[in-house]
This record gives C-alpha cells, sequence and structure tokens, in this order.
C-alpha cells in the first residue's frame, strides 16, 4: 500500500509548478488566476484474502463536495466529470455533499447522479448532510441510482453484480455506516451477513467513527471529514485545528480498527482557501 500523500498524477513537473506556486487556493480558482485543479491519486491496496477473480478491481473515492455559493454546479461537474474519466469499477462517495446553505440536495445530488460504474455507486451521509435536512438528501438518492449505504453492506463476487452462493466466504463485502456526529453508526447492520472470512472494506464520513468499531472489523476504511485541514502548515496547523479534527488529516493510518485512508475531499466547508492541501479524488487497485 502507497503511504500517506503519494503524489498524485502529473509526474516531477506538476509537483515543481506546486511547489513554485505554493499550493495556495482560493474559491475556485489558483492565486495566479489558473483553474483548481482535482488531484488524482492513485493507490494499490493490498487485501490479503481478496478472492484472485476480485484482483485489479479499482475503487473512485471522493467525499466532502460541499455544494454551495462558494463551490458551485460547475465545480461539482468537474469533480463527477473527473471521476468518470478514471472508468473504475465502483464509485463511493463519503459525506458532506452539501453545505448548510440555501441549495438544496436536488441541484447537487443530480450532478452526482451522473456517475456510473459497472458495480454501482454508494454513498453515505456526512455531518453537513444533517445539518441540511438528511431526510432531502435521502429523498434525493432514493430517486437515482446512488445507493445508500447508511449502516447496510453487500457483497461483490466475481463477475458483475452482488449475487453468490451464501455459503462462499471468498467474497469483499462492502459496508457503509452513518455518520458519527449526527447519525448512528452501526457496525453490526454494516456487515450483517458478510460471510466470516470476506474482505472487508467499510465506508464512513468521520475517520473518528473507528472509535466504534472493534479491533479489525476492516480491511480498509475510507474516510473524510477532515478536508486535509484544508491549510496545511506542518508543525504548525496542528495548532489551528479543532481537537474534533486533529486526530488524522490525510492519507493512510493504521487503527485498531484496521487500514484507514482519510481523503482531503473536495470542496471547502466555510474558508474557500487550501494550502498545500489539494481536493483529490482517490483511485484504489485492489489486488
Ligand atoms: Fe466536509
Amino acid at each position: 500500500m502507497s503511504s500517506e500523500n503519494t503524489p498524485a498524477i502529473g509526474g516531477s513537473a506538476e509537483r515543481r509548478r506546486k511547489r513554485r506556486a505554493g499550493f495556495l487556493t482560493i474559491g475556485s480558482r489558483r492565486i495566479n488566476g489558473q483553474r483548481v485543479p482535482i488531484d488524482v491519486r492513485r493507490h494499490s491496496v493490498r487485501l490479503p484474502g481478496l478472492p484472485p477473480e476480485l484482483a485489479g478491481m479499482t475503487i473512485a473515492f471522493a467525499a466532502d463536495f460541499h455544494f454551495s455559493y462558494i463551490h458551485p454546479a460547475g465545480r461539482i461537474r468537474a469533480a463527477v466529470d473527473r471521476m468518470m474519466e478514471l472508468k473504475a469499477d465502483i464509485i463511493l462517495l463519503g459525506g458532506d455533499y452539501l453545505t448548510r446553505a440555501r441549495h438544496s440536495f436536488d441541484a447537487v445530488i443530480s450532478e452526482l447522479s451522473l456517475l456510473d460504474a459497472p458495480r454501482g455507486v454508494y454513498a453515505v451521509p456526512g455531518n453537513h448532510d444533517y445539518e441540511s435536512g438528511v431526510n432531502d438528501l435521502g429523498e434525493a438518492i432514493a430517486h437515482t441510482h446512488i445507493v445508500d449505504l447508511t449502516n447496510r453492506g453487500m457483497r461483490f463476487d466475481a463477475g458483475c453484480g452482488e449475487a453468490a452462493a451464501p455459503s462462499d466466504s471468498r467474497c469483499l463485502w462492502l459496508g457503509g455506516l452513518d455518520d458519527l456526529w449526527y447519525g448512528r453508526p452501526d457496525h453490526k447492520a454494516a456487515v450483517k451477513g458478510a460471510p466470516a472470512g470476506s474482505v472487508r472494506l467499510l465506508l464512513c464520513h468521520n475517520p473518528d467513527t473507528v472509535d466504534l468499531l472493534p479491533p479489525g472489523a476492516a480491511d480498509l476504511i475510507l474516510a473524510g471529514h477532515t478536508h486535509g485541514w484544508q491549510v496545511y502548515i506542518p508543525g504548525l496547523s496542528r495548532a489551528f485545528i479543532p481537537k474534533q479534527k486533529a486526530r488524522y488529516r490525510h492519507g493512510f493510518y493504521h487503527t485498531h480498527a484496521g487500514r484507514m485512508y482519510v481523503t482531503s475531499g473536495i470542496g471547502h466547508s466555510h474558508v474557500p482557501v487550501r494550502y498545500r492541501c489539494s481536493s483529490e479524488i482517490v483511485l484504489l487497485e485492489l489486488s
């Protein structure tokens, strides 16, 4: 598995350009006037026990879209287009689709419903979705092909679809959890029906959700919420980050519940600034 902050696609020239620009982004534009890019970070993830037929399966993961007047539909569409270019087998959405604002879930979900993948698109809610009316989110999603994975799970086997012989334990299990702050994350419900020997992947919004999980609950946990702290100055940023967001920032972590990847997300919740912490889409290749 790659380590934290694996370079994004774009190579060394891109990295040099970013260093020169200081990574500072404000609103929807770089300080030098260029459009803010959404980086794609690719990671190979080895999952012992993964059925060989599922090796090579790809998962595109993004969170924290934060549709709002500072992060309008055009930026959501840009993220959607970028995700679709990756042609992933599965697409996972990690919550905070809407910032508490005068916008509706219908608008952002209609953009996200353009996402499509052979093995499906799955979503869990974040804290901002609760603050904006999570029932409206559920209703908006219910009118699309996006699967609400809140406190439920499903198995993936060779071939397309989720159906398989129940006795076959060799499968990938994908479970989703409710938001930690406002919802009721239920791990038991998320893995209900998971065969004992299955490889388990859990999707949640808040990385602190791991505190609710038993040891070894998952082979991989995917979370967002932190925005990578948006402004990252090593040795300094930590002093200004609220305690609730200070434990995890961005990248891979080893936790008692399993390995976890925390994405820096797509949008912004309050101040539309990023420094040394770009918006990202994560592409995981399982092996
Ligand atoms: Fe967020």
